[in-house]
């Protein structure tokens, strides 16, 4: 069942979805060679508790890694897809892109976002993969509206994202959000027929995050149980945000 906010429950979210905002602008502005990812989650730890909130992640239970996740936010570096753990071993250096990933709970309600950045100048191909993807993500956005269904979203992602030569993730979906950080329904950034179609309606939270490789689709996952890596190489990309369907059209709760 797709749980459905009352206009006081989306506001609830909205403020969860601002402070994630504000603590990933923070970090984000942090982001430059030489800095770890450790240092990225100590800032992310402190702001949290600043904003009288609690990290969404951390202690998080994952069934796929059999464990609870130990961090405030995920550091994902270049070839890695998700949940890449941050460490004092791993400095930033030019030409890298990190995704910043991070939850936090705030009056009972969640609020998850995520964002790549370069570090110092890229690359060509590496701007148009960051871009594309974001590109997808505002795409889906649109697509969020009462009267669609949640494949105008999926296959809007997917379909962007081919059409520029890169490939979707198809281990890791979006998700509804709400009281829990994830809730129904899943959604994956591609079509899949078997999979169910719900109509989209208002009160509807959607946590839309595209994760985009510029080479093949494959994962796989290191030993540490968590790190979600391209199996041949390439760069990934990885944008996410909370989405309230409205009377009004698609309000991006995570994002003033
Ligand atoms: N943003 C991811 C998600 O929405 C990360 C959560 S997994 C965790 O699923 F273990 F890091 F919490
Ligand atoms: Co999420």
């Amino acid at each position: 069942m797709i749980i459905r906010k009352t206009a006081a429950e989306l506001e609830k979210m909205r403020r969860s979805g601002l402070l994630v905002y504000e603590i990933l602008h923070k970090l984000g502005g942090m982001v430059r060679e030489g800095i770890s990812t450790y240092d990225l989650e100590v800032e992310a730890a402190r702001l949290v508790a600043e904003a009288g909130a609690r990290p969404a992640f951390k202690g998080y239970f994952v069934p796929a890694a059999g464990e609870r996740y130990r961090f405030v936010l995920c550091t994902s570096v270049n070839h890695e897809i998700v949940h890449g753990m941050p460490s004092p071993k791993r400095i930033l250096k030019t030409g890298d892109i990190v995704s910043l990933d991070t939850g936090v709970e705030l009056d009972g309600y969640y609020g998850d976002s995520a964002i790549t950045v370069g570090v110092g100048e890229l690359s060509e191909e590496t701007k148009r993969l960051l871009k594309v993807t974001e590109e997808s993500l505002e795409l889906a956005i649109q697509q969020a509206r009462a009267g669609n269904r949640l494949f105008d979203i999926c296959g809007t992602v997917e379909k962007y994202v081919i059409s520029n030569g890169y490939s979707v993730v198809r281990e890791y979906v979006g998700h509804g959000i709400g009281t829990h950080l994830h809730e129904e329904p899943q959604i994956p950034n591609y079509v899949d027929r078997k999979n169910e179609n719900p109509r989209l309606k208002e009160g509807m939270v959607l946590a839309i995050e595209p994760m985009v490789n510029a080479g093949k689709a494959d994962a796989r996952v290191l030993a540490d149980k968590w790190t979600a890596v391209t199996k041949d190489g390439s760069n990934s990309a990885h944008f996410e945000h909370c989405v309230a369907v409205t009377s009004n059209g698609p309000w991006v709760l995570t994002r003033p």
